[in-house]
């Protein structure tokens, strides 16, 4: 069995403080936990760690080239991991820390497990915005590893029962805060250049961070998943349902036909869209993200309703595409692994 503590958000609570305590012993004993953050839930372990870092590799089954971001709690933190601060990173700390943005620094040698970095010889560090995961972090007196706490290439959970569902047996336990907030995880910005550069789309926008440091470019190799990413993790298939997803670039008059298409064939088809749109279609299963003239909805309701497609015995599902704009970007960065890059353009 899982151990599943149940956490009130408001921390100081002393209904939660002894969950808090209990989850932070574990995590100094070099187990791993999971735990909610204000993107989605990690899977925490002592970055310090060879074991204990390795614990997450094994229970998730990541390949072990992709390193793991760093969680601390406050800026002091920062001193002990990294060589140095460059500006832009100060600047985007100052603005946006705590939050979800990972920075990418040249580390510290002879720190953290090397393991967490996967050899690299830079560090992916973030203070997450969120009061149980930076009691947790304090509490516990450590720099904290966490990846998304799913099994490697499922979508991220964003509530604990996600969580279970995909580690239960594989992990001590899961500290349960509810839902997560934004949905998807956290921008990741390396800042060792000149220009400041995007590696993973996320809960910051690129708006966001032009507006503290100015001009800011996204990796190239983002778009249609060719190239090496900067970010490793960015390489693996991830999110997808068990069914093929399709990314539609039409109408909804064009998803319509491309449901009644497969339906014809004896297929069952399913289709991804948003409040404003779902009464109106005709087909085997139908989930709203959210709500189109709130992306953040949308990015909110992404993951849970990529998992949902599993409980359904859908053979295929045709997904609306969003404006890469604002939070839109990381949103379509996700539906287009989820889609493995198959767009259909009637
Ligand atoms: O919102 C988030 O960031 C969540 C929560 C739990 O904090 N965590 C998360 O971790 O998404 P994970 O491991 O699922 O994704 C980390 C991403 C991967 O794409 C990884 O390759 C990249 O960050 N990354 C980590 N360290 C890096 C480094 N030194 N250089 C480039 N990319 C790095
Ligand atoms: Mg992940």
């Amino acid at each position: 069995m899982i151990k599943r503590w149940i956490v009130e958000n408001d921390v100081d609570n002393k209904e939660s403080y002894p969950q808090i305590v209990d989850a932070a012993r574990i995590l100094q004993q070099n187990e791993v936990v999971a735990f909610p953050t204000e993107t989605v839930y990690g899977l925490g372990a002592n970055a310090k760690s060879d074991e204990a870092v390795d614990k997450i590799f094994k229970a998730k089954g990541r390949p072990s080239d992709n390193p793991l971001i760093v969680h601390i709690s406050n800026k002091n933190q920062l001193k002990e991991l990294v060589e140095e601060v460059p500006e832009a990173a100060e600047k985007l700390m100052t603005a946006y820390w705590p939050g979800p943005l990972t920075l990418i620094f040249q580390k510290k040698d002879g720190v953290l497990s090397e393991k967490v970095t996967a050899g690299l010889d830079s560090v992916g560090i973030r203070m997450p915005d969120h009061p149980v995961a930076l009691a947790i972090i304090e509490e516990a007196g450590l720099p904290i590893a966490a990846p998304s706490a799913n099994r490697s290439g499922k979508p991220s959970p964003t509530t604990a029962q996600h969580v279970i569902e995909d580690l239960e047996g594989r992990i001590i336990g899961v500290v349960d805060g509810g839902e997560t907030g934004v949905g998807v995880e956290s921008t990741v910005v390396d800042c060792t250049g000149t220009i400041p550069v995007i590696l993973r789309p996320g809960g910051v926008t690129k708006e966001q961070l032009e507006e503290v440091v100015g001009e800011v470019s996204v990796d190239p190799s983002l778009k249609e998943g060719k190239g090496a990413p900067k970010s490793p993790g960015m390489k693996y298939t991830h999110y997808a349902p068990d069914a093929p997803v399709w990314l539609v670039d039409g109408t909804r008059e064009d998803v319509q036909r491309l449901v009644d298409e497969k339906r014809s064939e004896g297929l069952k088809a399913g289709v991804l869209t948003t409040d404003e749109f779902a009464g109106d279609y005709r087909a085997d299963v139908v989930f709203s993200v959210g709500r189109r003239d709130d992306l953040n909805t949308v990015a909110h309701g992404l993951y849970d309703k990529l998992r949902a497609f599993n409980n359904s015995d859908v053979d295929i599902i045709f997904a609306e595409m969003f404006p890469e704009e604002g939070v839109g970007l990381a949103i379509m960065n996700r539906l287009q692994k989820a889609a493995g890059y198959r767009v259909i353009k009637p």
